[in-house]
């Protein structure tokens, strides 16, 4: 359908940078989900791409052709918004043609459209009934009908779940999903909602402060963060960050990271990177990779060390336990089976030292 692509674009308000020289390419057919906290700029930058808003410096492209200053109109682009803005006064099905009979489209050829993305996103039983008249979830996909029917080069959506009830949310992402795949138009998504963006991107771009920080597909972003405030940022529980130092051990030739009782051994490559002995570096330890043990049934394997429990907070078939080890607070995840009560002594072990990853102090970096 269509490559987006934007150059270095910033857009200021007054004294509020909203994006801040941001260079992202979104590709052919690809789902691509902007994900950040409430004003870092998402809706700025897909206004831009839509036309609404003019950058205040930088380029836009659609392929190859410059659309910067194309109005919206003419950039063959459909948008579905968080506030749905159906026409009260129209039945669903006029809502859907509207955009067509505005084209002058034939009467048959409307219907037959019509017709056809009733039946893809099944509400063809709602298309004599008029807003009003329809739960929101049902005026979701209408208002998706209505963008889908006019087979636009590009998707643009803004929240548009947040409005629905959790349970509905899930299975308008699951149709979503299927929709874009099915029709394969570059979709470009706006969410603050991780679990929107890890369930439905090909790719994620991580937006902060105007800042695109890191792009990827989700693993990537999980996994992989290129630095803490991506990795802070992705994650339910957040992720956990032990400020330690570096030690070299001379009779083993190794290098360590050592914070209180933990020892994990690091590789020379991240050491020499950082400076080596001494230095003081940042380990980010997702609360998934802690294991919690009850004192008694501990026995010493792997990577492990003495904690308090601090808080448990049941969420069904996991709980999130926040433990404390000498005033410092970290969180891990463990089934709930495991009855565990606030003070109690347990270990705390990690299941995957391999999965630790390591921070530049000053900077934030991910050190690679
Ligand atoms: N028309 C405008 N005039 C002045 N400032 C604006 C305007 N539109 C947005 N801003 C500011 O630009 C920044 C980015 O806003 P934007 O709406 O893009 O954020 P967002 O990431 O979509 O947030 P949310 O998740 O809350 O929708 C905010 O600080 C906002 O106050
Ligand atoms: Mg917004």
């Amino acid at each position: 359908m269509v490559e987006v692509r934007l150059e270095h674009v910033t857009k200021i308000f007054g004294k509020t940078i909203a994006v801040n020289d941001l260079n992202l390419v979104v590709r052919d057919k690809e789902f691509f989900v902007l994900l950040g906290p409430s004003g870092c700029g998402k809706s700025t930058t897909l206004n831009i791409i839509a036309g609404l808003e003019k950058p205040t410096s930088g380029r836009v492209y659609f392929d190859d052709e410059d659309v910067t200053f194309l109005p919206p109109e003419e950039r063959n682009i459909a948008m579905v918004f968080q506030s749905y803005a159906l026409y009260p006064t129209m039945t669903a099905y006029d809502n859907i043609a509207f955009p067509l009979k505005i084209r002058r489209l034939l009467r048959d050829e409307i219907h037959k459209r019509v017709k056809e993305v009733a039946e893809m996103l099944h509400i063809e039983h709602l298309l004599d009934k008029k807003p009003h008249q329809m739960s929101g979830g049902e005026r979701q996909r209408v208002a998706l009908a209505r963008a889908i029917v006019r087979q636009p080069r590009l998707f643009l959506m803004d929240e548009p779940l947040s409005n629905i009830d959790a349970k509905l949310r899930i299975t308008a992402r699951t149709e979503l999903i299927r929709l874009q795949r099915k029709l394969g138009v570059t979709t470009i998504y706006v969410t603050h909602d991780q679990t929107e963006a890890f369930t439905m991107g090909h790719r994620i771009g991580v937006m902060f402060n105007g800042c695109l920080l890191q792009v990827g597909d989700p693993l990537e972003i999980f996994e992989r963060p290129h630095n803490t405030v991506v990795a802070g940022f992705v994650g339910i529980p957040p992720m956990n960050f032990i400020e330690g130092h570096i030690a070299y051990d001379e009779r083993l030739g190794k290098y360590y990271f050592k914070w209180n009782e933990i020892i994990l051994e690091v590789g020379g490559d991240i050491t020499e990177k950082i400076g080596g002995h001494g230095k003081t570096v940042i380990a980010g330890i997702r609360p998934q990779n802690l294991q919690v043990i009850k004192s008694e049934s501990y026995s010493k394997i792997g990577i492990a060390f003495k904690a308090k429990v601090y808080t448990v907070e049941r969420l069904g078939t996991e709980s999130v336990i926040t433990v404390d080890i000498d005033g410092e607070l970290l969180r891990a995840v463990t089934p709930s089976e495991l009855t565990l009560s606030p003070d109690e002594d347990v270990v705390v072990k990690i299941v995957n030292p391999q999965k630790v990853i390591f921070f530049n102090k000053n900077t934030g970096d991910l050190i690679t």
